[in-house]
Formats: C-alpha cells, structure tokens, sequence
C-alpha cells in the first residue's frame, strides 16, 4: 500500500505521514528532505539555487547530507524551494523517490507532488493543508523555542513567498490530486490532526 501525504510548508503533512506509516508498519520517506540536501549542496557549492545546471550539479549530494541538522533550517527550505523550480533537478531525484514508493512492503512519502507526480495510484492520498496564519505561527513557536529570534511577521512572509513559488512552478506545482482528501489541520493540535488522519485513512481503505 502507498500513502501519499502532501501539503504546503508547515501545515502538519511531516507529523502525520510519520504517524501513518507507524501506524500502518510502512516505511516513510520525507521527500523534502532531497531537496532541502540538494539545496544545501548549491550553498556548500558556493553556488547559486537558480541556476539550473548549478542546481542539477547539486544532486550529486553525498547520502550523509541528509543527516546534516543544517538542513532543517529555514534558510535550507528556502534554497529547497528555489532548486525544485528546475526540471532537470525534479527529474534527477524521481528514480529514488519512485523506487521507495514501490518497495514490495509499501510506503508512506510525503511532499508536494506524490500524488500527482511521484505515486499517482496510491491507495490513498491525503492534501493535508492550514491557513498560513497558523502555519506562521506554528513555526514560530517551534523557533523561538529553539531560541531563535523571529519575528511572526517575518516567518509570515516567508511561508507566503514559498507557497506562491511551490504552487506557481510550472513543472509538478503542489495542488492537490483529484482524488486526494484534503484535511485542513488549523483547528487541530497535534494529537488531534494525528488522530483526525488516521480515521481518514482507515475510512477511506474500508
Ligand atoms: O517539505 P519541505 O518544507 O521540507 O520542502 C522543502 C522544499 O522542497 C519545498 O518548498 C518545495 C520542495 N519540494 C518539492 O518541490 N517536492 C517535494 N516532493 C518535496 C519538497
């Protein structure tokens, strides 16, 4: 089985098809992450997020990038967003991401295009999705939490910029699938949007 969780930045999809695939026993694989070591690569690289041959040169990232701590910043999410404008960058991560979605066990993947693009026959897909206002705010607590200073204004402004840049591009932009149920999380806390999923889920594979 193949569950497909997408969503913009912030709006919960992480949390939720880390609960599913605990929940359903199937591996999970968080696509952003790719990206976001891809764009770390350009940085490390000296280079430049919107170039494209500069940008597909990124892909070749060693594997221990992805456990770098550097590449949850915010500043890391952005360089994601402006590589995965580029075609030749989208083409070069799909093999892998294709490949973990039809491991013989299942998957859960999480993302922006896995319903569309990366596994558009998964059993189920969810567009899990909240007002940028709670997005923003829920960002900023788990900022300052971490102690560092951010104002509400400005994580505001930067969840805007990269929702109109993810849903803008023209190649695999996010949107939810057709079929996909769309499970807004702004009045859930945690617990509740984790619980909330996973009726959905079961509901939906009844
Ligand atoms: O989910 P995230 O915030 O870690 O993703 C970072 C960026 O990577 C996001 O702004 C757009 C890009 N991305 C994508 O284009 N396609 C995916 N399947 C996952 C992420």
């Amino acid at each position: 089985m193949i569950i497909a969780v997408d969503g913009p930045t912030a709006s919960g999809k992480g949390t939720i098809a880390q609960a599913l695939a605990e929940h359903f026993g199937l591996p999970h694989l968080d696509t952003g992450l790719l990206y976001r070591a891809v764009g770390r690569q350009v940085a490390i690289n000296d280079g430049d997020a919107d170039d494209p041959a500069q940008a597909l040169a990124a892909c070749d990232f060693p594997d221990e990038l992805l456990d770098d701590p550097a590449l949850r910043s915010e500043e890391t999410g952005g360089l994601a967003s402006r590589v995965s404008v580029h075609p030749a960058v989208r083409q070069a991560l799909f093999e892998r991401q294709r490949a973990f979605a039809t491991q013989p066990e299942g998957a859960v993947l999480d993302g922006r295009d896995i319903g569309t693009v990366i596994a558009p026959e998964a059993e189920v897909k969810l567009y899990v999705t909240a007002s940028v206002q709670e997005r923003a705010r829920r960002r900023w607590l788990e900022m300052t939490g971490r102690e560092v200073e951010i104002s509400l204004d400005a994580i505001e402004q930067d969840i805007a910029k990269r929702d109109a840049r993810d849903i803008g591009r023209a190649d695999a932009p996010l949107r939810a699938a057709p079929d996909a149920l769309v499970f807004d999380t702004s009045h859930f806390d945690r617990d509740q949007a984790i619980a909330e999923a996973i009726a959905a889920v079961e509901a939906a594979l009844a």
